[in-house]
């Protein structure tokens, strides 16, 4: 039989009921801070994230999915999703006003990764870019839309980390730094890292081999080489975050693993994800829109990894509101058409009613709305007619009640 692709899964059942239940809390808070949705393809132009995530970041050198079409162009399935809106507001002109932009995403991303719990090579994100506001102010209003998100799923105990990696021509006397400190240590470091010192200094920070890590104590800080603005904004961020009550952790490795990163970086780790441990991550990117082909315009966002997200929701054993599930039952031949009938009604008042239309003996539709977790069986028999009722069967109890046809919709509700 063929399977799915490696890393790649299928939803449905109760996991996608938590998928679903956490985008429509999503679109909630979106909604309410003035961001609006907008859907890119899933493939876009390998150039797209080789130039704007970074030709020596892991993603583009070991993880994307690229392939040639048949007119022989290069296409990339999207591993990020902010290289693509940059590209669709550029494209699209959305940018021409002027005013700034609050856009959100929910979708799947492709990364050819090493397989390991919670990490898949078709994962989701939800995302947010606010673009055209320099300031730390807005940073810390997409933070709290953030918090405000995740408090709202039961997730309030999130600490958050944040650092600050300037721009890149702050960065130079700070990778001199850090290469004197990683060639005195040179030995103490894996064969990846004393090649990025070269290429990418800042990906030796976030390297994950142990030794590397231990390697790097008392290494050369980024904040302290950066330029009096860019130090200053990152006092007023962590000022208003205070302000603002969320809680943080200065991180001085954490530089995020894409290029595209000006000044404000940060991450929300959980120790409840094991050695995946990145629920989300995000900061500014006030170069990239210019180096896409746009206007110079500042901007910052983040992505929460769904898969993740769902998983720590269930593992906090959040429940999920429930409704209640009714399969209508119509016994006897003749009585289907009563039952359409009904059912319509009960659709056309918004309830969840399931039909069934087998034609099956009562027992067997019983067993099969006791075996797919039904709350309520509806039962429409020659008898239910005449007297203008229907038999409601509570299927958790087994207790069976007689209610006025005219009255199920509003009954509904209290059950
Ligand atoms: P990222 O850190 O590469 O950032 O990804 C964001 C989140 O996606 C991660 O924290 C993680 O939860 C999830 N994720 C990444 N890879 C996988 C995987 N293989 N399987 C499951 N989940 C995964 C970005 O993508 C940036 N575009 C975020 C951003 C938006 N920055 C500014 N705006």
């Amino acid at each position: 039989m063929t399977q799915s692709v490696k890393g790649m899964r299928d939803l449905w059942g109760t996991e996608l009921a938590y998928f679903q239940f956490i985008e429509r809390a999503c679109h909630q808070i979106m909604e309410s801070h003035g961001y609006q949705e907008i859907r890119t393809p899933i493939v876009e132009s390998t150039d797209l994230f080789s130039r704007g995530v970074g030709s020596t970041t892991d993603i583009v050198n070991k993880e994307m999915y690229t392939f040639r079409d048949r007119s022989d162009r290069s296409l990339t399935l999207r591993p990020e999703n902010t290289a693509s809106v940059v590209r669709a507001i550029i494209q699209n002109k959305l940018l021409e006003s002027n005013d700034p932009l609050h856009l959100f995403y929910i979708g799947p991303m492709f990364r050819y990764e090493r397989m390991q719990a919670g990490r898949y090579r078709q994962f989701w994100q939800i995302g947010a870019e606010s673009i055209g506001i320099a300031s730390p102010e807005s940073e810390v209003e997409s933070i709290i839309m953030l918090f405000d998100f995740l408090t709202s799923l039961g997730l309030g105990d999130l600490s958050l980390s944040i650092n600050s990696v300037g721009f890149p021509e702050e960065r130079a006397s700070f990778y001199v730094a850090l290469k004197a400190f990683v060639k005195d240590r040179e030995q103490a470091f894996c064969e990846d890292c004393r090649r990025r010192i070269e290429d990418n200094p800042l990906r030796v920070l976030d390297c994950k081999v142990s030794s590397c890590q231990t390697a790097l104590t008392g290494h050369p800080e980024i904040l302290n080489f950066l330029s009096n603005e860019s130090q200053s904004h990152h006092e007023k961020f962590q000022k208003c975050l205070q302000s603002s009550r969320i809680p943080f952790l200065s991180n001085p490795k954490m530089v995020r693993g894409l290029d595209y990163y000006t000044r404000t970086t940060f991450e929300v780790l959980s120790s409840d994800l094991g050695a995946q441990s990145a629920l989300l991550g995000g900061g500014r990117y006030d170069r990239l829109i210019q180096d896409l082909g746009g206007p110079p315009t500042p901007a910052f966002g983040w992505a929460i990894g769904l898969d993740r997200l769902v998983s720590l929701v269930m593992k906090k054993n959040i429940s999920l509101p429930s409704k209640p599930r009714i399969l209508l039952i119509p016994v006897g031949e003749t009585m289907i058409n009563d039952a359409f009938e009904l059912a319509r009604s009960l659709w056309a008042d918004g309830h969840s009613v399931e039909l069934e239309t087998r034609g099956v003996p009562l027992k067997k539709s019983l067993s099969s709305a006791n075996r797919k977790g039904h709350s309520h069986a509806f039962i429409l028999g020659e008898s239910e007619k005449a007297k203008g009722i229907i038999t409601v069967k509570f299927l958790m109890t087994g207790k069976q009640e007689e209610w006025l046809l005219s009255e199920i919709s509003s009954r509904i509700l209290h059950i």
